[in-house]
């Protein structure tokens, strides 16, 4: 076989590719320090980082609060976060290296003094553990706050330094509430940072099964010829939640499913699964195609038949009886924010055409799963008595996120016996089977990204804005026509959902 990386050595090649990503000279600074995200998510990934060495040796970490904090309680709080949440075991020397290099810098956004002891606290850093001026900020606080924040980084010279160093910023979402927020977010992002400076995140992106994604599509060849109109009937995304909304009703009431999670790690899942090959994977590569794809999106005329929105009502889940959604704590009795959301979407292409894409999220629904299931068409023919092939459904593809993450095919096989009866059966790749490493939490690859200054897995403004512009109409159509369906907790959403599919001669997934 010729050796098509043109040199001499194909293995060395290949194992120099493994090498592992080790950020350089930098600390990171998170906004939000005391939230739950920071808590639960970016404190252990940074541990985490730190444990596998792939954090720089003088490694900084500052946290920005409204809090009457000294250094080593901030230590103190990382410290039990990682205990708990963090996905590596704990050891000791590494835990006491990372922690030499925490800070805290006590303070609301608008204060000035507390921005200038950030800056000093930010030299005394470059001095006393060699982070060279390069620094990330991560705003891990409501969007309200974004435009204080970045103005104060400017402000107090935070957001840039000379040649040499860098600093980048960190949004999380949700990123804006609608179009027209959005756009202005960006419009005052894009004033204080470079558009290579602002890493977006949408945390899908980094999960090792979404990555995958592209992977099983352009890595083989096939998958590839079956990928279109001529294959496909249709495509369901489901992202199912057990949970119910906890203790963040200040953030979910209002807001909603849609645009929760649909606005981004959906319509992500759905751009990575309809787009065309780009030329590369770098982050130019990439957006090009995503947002190629995102423009062709199409919603339904009639929203009122192709949309379904739910509430869930008490019920069972895991053997224990769980409050509606209503009665959750700090949730307005009279709230019509939807905790289920289901969407039909059509992408008007070439490879597309006449193929739904159906979206649905919930929370309290059956159990946590989430999972792309592109669906096959039936075969143009069959030769078999139909009583043979009673039992026989769709082929169908399907990619598991979480949990029990991989891949699995349906088709159908002879029954063994001296009748002919086909049956679904399933082909299953898993990835604690194949792997031995386990795969790092999205969090991890993503941080590590942004320290490196690689944007391949963050979505750009123009697919932020694209997203908003899809959900915008559906958003403003349920906002005047009635309210959410409820559905008991432990089912699987609204009997309108099962409907709306049903009208178009297709049944959803029971994952
Ligand atoms: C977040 C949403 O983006 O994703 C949450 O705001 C949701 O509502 C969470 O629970 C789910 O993430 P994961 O990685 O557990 O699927």
């Amino acid at each position: 076989m010729s050796n098509v990386s043109g040199t001499d050595n194909p293995l060395r090649d290949a194992q120099d590719r493994r090498l592992p990503r080790i950020a350089g000279p930098s600390g990171l600074v998170i906004f939000g320090v005391t939230g739950d995200l920071s808590r639960k998510k970016l404190m252990p990934a940074v541990y985490d980082l730190a444990n596998r060495g792939l954090l720089p040796p003088g490694f900084s970490l500052i946290g920005f609060a409204r809090r009457d904090w000294e250094d080593e309680d901030f230590a103190q709080v990382v410290h039990d976060a990682v205990k708990e949440h963090s996905r590596t075991t704990f050891r000791e020397e590494v835990w006491q290296q990372l922690a030499q290099g925490m800070r805290f810098v006590p303070g609301e956004f608008h204060d000035d003094e507390a921005f200038e002891t950030l800056r000093a606290t930010i030299e005394e850093l470059d001095k006393s553990r060699g982070t060279g001026g390069n620094f990330a900020f991560y705003l891990s606080v409501p969007p309200k706050f974004f435009p204080t924040v970045v103005s104060q980084l400017k402000k107090h010279g935070l957001s840039d330094v000379g040649p040499g160093s860098w600093r980048r910023a960190v949004i999380e979402k949700p990123f804006g509430h609608d179009l027209k927020s959005a756009q202005e977010l960006n419009s005052v992002i894009h004033e204080v940072f470079r558009a290579s400076s602002v890493f977006r995140i949408d945390h899908y992106l980094g999960k090792e099964t979404v990555q995958n994604i592209l992977a099983l599509r352009f890595a083989n060849t096939m998958f590839e010829p079956l990928w279109n109109r001529s294959y496909v009937d249709h495509v369901q995304i489901t992202m199912a939640e057990d949970i119910g909304i906890g203790g963040r009703a200040g953030y979910y009431d209002g807001i909603g499913s849609a645009r929760d999670v649909i606005q981004n790690h959906l319509l992500q899942l759905l751009a990575l699964t309809a787009m065309e090959e780009p030329t590369s994977f770098d982050a130019k590569a990439l957006v090009t195609e995503k947002l190629k794809v995102l423009n062709s999106v199409r919603l339904p005329k009639d929203l009122g038949k192709h949309t379904v929105r739910g509430q869930y009502a008490a019920g069972w889940q895991g053997g224990e009886k769980v409050p509606g959604y209503l009665d959750e704590e700090g949730i307005d009795p009279q709230s019509k924010t939807d905790t289920y959301a289901a969407i039909k979407l059509a992408i008007d292409n070439r490879r597309w055409a006449g193929v739904p894409f159906y979206l649905r999220t919930g929370k309290r629904l059956g159990r946590r799963v989430t999972e792309i299931a592109v669906v096959f068409q039936r075969a143009p023919h069959s030769p078999f008595d139909t009583t043979d092939t009673q039992e026989l459904g769709e082929n169908a593809l399907v990619i598991r996120v979480q949990p029990d993450e991989g891949v699995t095919i349906r088709f159908g096989s002879k029954v063994p016996g001296t009748q002919m009866e086909i049956r679904d059966v399933t082909m299953d790749f898993a990835y604690g089977e194949s792997f031995t490493e386990s795969s790092p939490e999205a969090y991890e690859r993503l941080i590590l990204d942004v320290l490196l200054g690689d944007a391949n897995l963050f979505p750009r403004h123009q697919e932020v804005e694209r997203s908003w512009e899809i959900l915008d109409p559906v958003e403003e159509y349920w906002d005047t026509h009635g309210k959410p369906e409820q559905y008991p907790a432990g089912t699987w959403g609204p009997q309108s959902a099962d409907e709306m599919l049903a009208r178009d001669g297709r049944i959803w997934r029971r994952p």
